[in-house]
């Protein structure tokens, strides 16, 4: 028989239910035995209850189920529910144990608590790692913010589209992408949706967005790089300016807080975090010239003029974000040309800086962004400046030979938003299954 209700629907409609036959399906989480009466804790996706095998009165067969069960096996459960002082104010009186399946080997990690193994450990196990509520609710949280992002754009009159993945050419830069055999070809796995969220524009579908897999082969190993991430990528056509982009990048934001403040409120006090900070006149907007000053005059650290912010300044201008401006979120806009990639436009009266940006939360980097050159000539001139072989980038070079509109878009990284919300250590956390230098497996 299918499984027909969540343990969490059971409890929360004890009222109705009580005195009356309920079916539990799940995995043993704990098992106490006092010899004539044992309670078995059995546990789904929505949390836990217990469940108990009484001598004299249980069935002969429960009690021989129960005898054999072990912890994580997976079993259905039939009985009444009834008053018990438990967390949950019920417990089922076992009527009928089916043991589904049973541990064939003893456990390497515990369910319980398994947040607390190292992460090496978690990841090599993380079938049981993720049977752990505190884990799953990081994945459900993922999943949200996934839907407030869908929710959001659809809202905004973005449709959504589906991108190669098996591309001819990097974007982001030349050196950090994964060769593929492509028949007698070679080919890359995609880095960013990049090109093709452009061509969807320039094709006529003007504002767009996509959830997708991205790759980089770029060999880190840090707390905040996995080699595929998911991308929350967006591109709009018609802009008047790169601010309209931070617009609708801050709309998503704000999104995310009201959801947090909302349905999310329950994980985040597993975690024991708050909601992310907005001011209500928005997130503040900062050119990295004046983050330049800041970092300098107030934590003594220098940059170069014309460099990107390493992570050391992406933390202290999150720390002056939070302190100064009552904010977990940044932007610091106009990054210099040669850090940015080809397709990015230039300042007109500036054409060493851009029109681009890129948003901290909580002092790490989670989105970049900015208005693209759309201008072919201009295009052009790009890919000669960066010494670019336009050759390669001609399929992409040809969206742009018969009307291209203004437009700009962002890409946010989906683990590092769920990873600087509940506070993580390290990003991996944050992927179900994270692919790094050392792991394709499991
Ligand atoms: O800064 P990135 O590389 O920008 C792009 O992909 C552009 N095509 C976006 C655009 O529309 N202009 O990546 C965008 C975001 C980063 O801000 C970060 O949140 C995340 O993707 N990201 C990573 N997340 C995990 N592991 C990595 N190795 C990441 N690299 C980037």
């Amino acid at each position: 028989m299918l499984k027909d209700r969540f343990i969490a629907d059971i409890i929360s409609s004890k009222y109705s239910l009580l005195g009356g036959r309920v079916r539990v399906c799940g995995w043993a989480h704990r098992i106490r035995d006092l010899g004539r009466l044992k309670f078995v804790l059995v546990r789904d996706r929505s949390g836990v209850i217990q469940a108990t095998v009484k001598r004299g009165e249980s069935p002969e067969e429960a009690l021989r189920a129960a005898e054999d069960l072990k912890l994580e096996s997976v079993v259905c459960i039939e009985g009444e529910l009834r008053r018990a002082p438990t967390r949950e104010g019920v417990e089922v009186k076992v009527e009928r144990l089916e043991v589904l399946n049973s541990p064939v080997e003893p456990l390497p990690l515990e369910v319980e608590g398994s947040e607390k193994a190292s992460l090496p450990t978690r990841l090599r196990y993380r079938w049981l790692d993720l049977r752990n509520p505190m884990v799953s609710a990081i994945f459900e949280l993922e999943a949200m913010v996934a839907k407030v992002f869908r929710d959001y754009y659809w809202s905004q009159g973005f449709v959504e589209i589906f991108t190669p993945k098996i591309v001819a050419a990097g974007t982001e830069s030349g050196a950090e992408v994964f060769p593929v055999v492509y028949f007698d070809k070679t080919a890359f796995l995609a880095q960013s949706p990049q090109f093709y969220k452009q061509f969807a524009v320039i094709a006529g579908l003007e504002r767009v967005f996509e959830i997708g897999p991205v790759f980089r082969a770029e060999p880190h190993h840090t707390s905040r790089h996995l080699n595929e991430y998911h991308s929350l990528d967006i591109e709009v056509g018609f802009i008047e300016g790169y601010n309209d982009v931070m617009n609708y990048v801050e709309g998503f934001m704000r999104a995310i807080a009201r959801m947090l403040e909302e349905e999310g409120r329950r994980i985040l006090e597993l975690y024991k975090v708050e909601p992310p900070r907005i001011p209500a006149s928005g997130i503040p907007r900062i050119p990295l010239r004046k983050a330049y000053e800041i970092l300098e005059e107030r934590f003594g650290k220098k940059v170069e003029h014309g460099e990107d912010l390493d992570s050391e300044g992406e933390r202290l201008m999150g720390a002056y974000a939070s302190e100064e401006l009552d904010s977990d979120f940044i932007f610091i806009v106009e990054y210099p040309w040669k850090v940015r990639p080809f397709y990015t436009m230039r300042k007109e009266d500036e054409p060493d800086w851009t029109y681009s940006f890129d948003l901290l939360y909580r002092g790490l980097e989670i989105v970049t962004g900015g208005q693209r050159e759309h201008r072919y000539h201009r295009l052009l001139d790009n890919l000669n400046d960066k010494g670019l072989d336009a050759e390669s980038f001609q399929f992409y070079l040809d969206f742009f030979k018969h009307g291209a509109p203004p437009h700009g878009g962002a890409g946010m990284g989906l683990e590092r938003i769920v990873m600087q919300t509940l506070r993580l250590e390290n990003i991996r956390e944050a992927r179900m299954l994270p692919r790094d230098t050392e792991r394709i497996t499991p």
